[in-house]
């Protein structure tokens, strides 16, 4: 185990910038083509000079990868093809060592059907206290075909399966080979509470809680209005999402977390229909942060950024939590794309960024952002692996294109993330998004989010809330945070800001004659 030299500051998760890896795709030392634990060591550094408060890290756990690790299949193992737990200890160690905390991600909906407690359901049969651990349902004889619900896979495709000898129906929100845990029984919390004990002990810092408004499902399991088709990424209310139940699980896990020194935390992934049942995760006796993914769903306009913002300031106020920023993860498009791609996409995006670098808050970077990598929307069928791709038949081309493996060389194997290919190709042009092509390079993307971000760090405790000024534009807008005056433009065109300010901090892209370009945001001192 190891010391943890980091922030001493006292709640640093309430204005930090975390970092999302994404092991398989991050950096890859034993050269199989996927990212493991050690290539994350290796990469520490450069995480370091990123400026980085802590590192979120997408699950690591014994996994057949079918939803590339959410699909548990040992919750205290690693996965043989990530490394082992003492590469888990030295990653951490040098985590800690550079000030970097660490936030692993707990599974808790579902497992997968390669868990021991699936394996010992399935061959222990239908009534019997295994079975009891899952969401089993007999089949009717009478409609053998039709399902206890029309509750439809997030994925595509319908949210039940048949066990193999016809008898029983089991419930998954996600792929077949991710049957949902049943959260009425006992043993699962016990369960789950020892997983948290399990990595708090090895020292992590929190964990992400994937699918946390998932876990209890309303009484009886009624259909969902319509087709029971659900979006991931969406606020439609289901008889599965966000059900008040959830929130005693929760505060049955902040004591535990509490007994831990070191202010570790837990952030919710949780999908609500608005920014009130959102906060109702983050009371003072359940979760620290939850995502706030307004941002990824609102068109890059001010009108909308604006009311995302607010909604999110006044409703995490009203329960003491801080505000969450998010623009992409590896389950949505990266937002140079969802910009309009190329040169556009990438100015836009680089404003939104430093936007979200001056709200009061927390911010979350998914990894090669900070490289403006785009979305490889050209990847063929054969080489895609998301469960939604298959699903659907091919008619929703899932995330792998958010998923592509880092460059972080302008030659070699795989652009340098291993030395034996990469489990996605990467795009040619992706060489001169490579680190080695950005770094110390003015202009760059890379040192555009350096500098934001240590900018950003060097102003901490300055930031006290954030205050609208006048408009300069139509689609633009301009606020005070307490540190320093931001102006974000929208729009087309550019807008005169000589009005906000004489000593530029940072712009993301340079101000001409007093005018703040398209798609640009620049800060200046108070
Ligand atoms: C949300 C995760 O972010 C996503 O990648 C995963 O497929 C689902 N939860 C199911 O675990």
């Amino acid at each position: 185990m190891s010391e943890a030299p980091v922030s001493a500051a006292p709640q640093w998760w309430r204005d930090a910038v975390i970092y999302q890896v994404y092991p398989r795709s991050f950096a890859d030392a034993d050269g199989d083509g996927m990212g493991d634990l050690e290539g994350i060591r290796s990469r520490i550094p450069y995480l370091a000079r990123l400026g980085v408060d802590a590192i979120w890290l997408s699950p690591f756990f014994a996994s057949p990868q079918n939803d590339a690790g959410y699909d548990v299949s040992d919750y205290r193992a690693i996965e043989p093809r990530f490394g082992d737990l003492d590469d888990f200890d030295r990653m951490l160690e040098t985590a800690h060592a550079h000030g970097i905390r660490l936030i692993a991600d707990l599974v808790p909906n579902h497992t997968s059907s390669e868990h021991e407690w699936f394996k010992a359901a399935l061959a222990a049969g239908p009534g019997s206290p295994e079975r009891a651990r899952y969401w089993f349902r007999d089949v009717d004889a009478a409609a053998p075909d039709t399902p206890p619900n029309n509750w439809q896979s997030i994925f595509g495709g319908p949210a039940w399966t048949k066990t193999e000898d016809g008898k029983q129906w089991y419930l998954h929100l996600f792929d077949a080979t991710q049957p949902d845990l049943n959260w009425e029984n006992p043993e699962v919390h016990e369960e789950f509470q020892s997983v948290l004990r399990f990595w708090l002990d090895r020292g992590v810092d929190g964990f992400r809680i994937d699918v946390a408004h998932g876990m209890v499902k309303a009484e009886g399991l009624p259909d969902t209005g319509g087709d029971g088709t659900i979006e991931m990424i969406g606020t439609t209310l289901a008889p599965f999402f966000d059900q008040d139940g959830v929130h005693d699980i929760y505060r049955t896990w902040r004591p535990i977390i509490e007994e831990y020194e070191g202010d570790r935390i837990f952030v919710a992934e949780a999908w609500t229909d608005s920014a009130e049942r959102r906060a109702l995760y983050l009371r003072p006796d359940e979760l620290h942060q939850a995502f706030n993914f307004d941002l990824v769903l609102a068109p890059f306009k001010a009108a909308e950024f604006r009311k995302a913002i607010d909604a999110e300031i006044a409703n995490n106020a009203g329960v003491g939590a801080p505000c969450t920023w998010v623009l992409s993860n590896h389950d949505v498009q990266r937002h140079v794309t969802r910009y309009g791609g190329g040169e556009i996409g990438l100015a836009r995006a680089k404003a939104a960024t430093q936007l979200l670098l001056s709200l009061p808050g927390v911010v979350y970077v998914y990894q090669g952002e900070e490289l403006g990598l785009n979305e490889v929307l050209d990847l063929p069928a054969e080489v895609r692996e998301d469960p939604t791709f298959f699903r659907t038949n091919g008619e929703q081309i899932g995330r792998d294109g958010c998923r592509v493996p880092l460059p972080w060389t302008r030659e070699g194997d795989s652009l340098g993330f291993g030395a034996g290919g990469s489990w996605l190709p990467q795009p040619a042009d992706w060489a001169e998004r490579s680190v080695e092509a950005e770094d110390g390079v003015e202009g760059s993307t890379l040192e555009f989010y350096r500098a934001a971000i240590n900018l950003r760090k060097g102003l901490r405790g300055s930031v006290t809330g954030l205050t609208w000024l006048g408009d300069p534009g139509d689609d633009a807008f301009a606020f005070d945070n307490g540190a320093l005056v931001c102006v974000v433009n929208f729009s087309d065109e550019p807008v005169p800001v000589a009005g906000y300010g004489t000593e530029v901090l940072l712009a993301s892209t340079p101000l001409e004659n007093g005018t703040l370009p398209a798609g640009s945001t620049v800060w200046f001192a108070k």
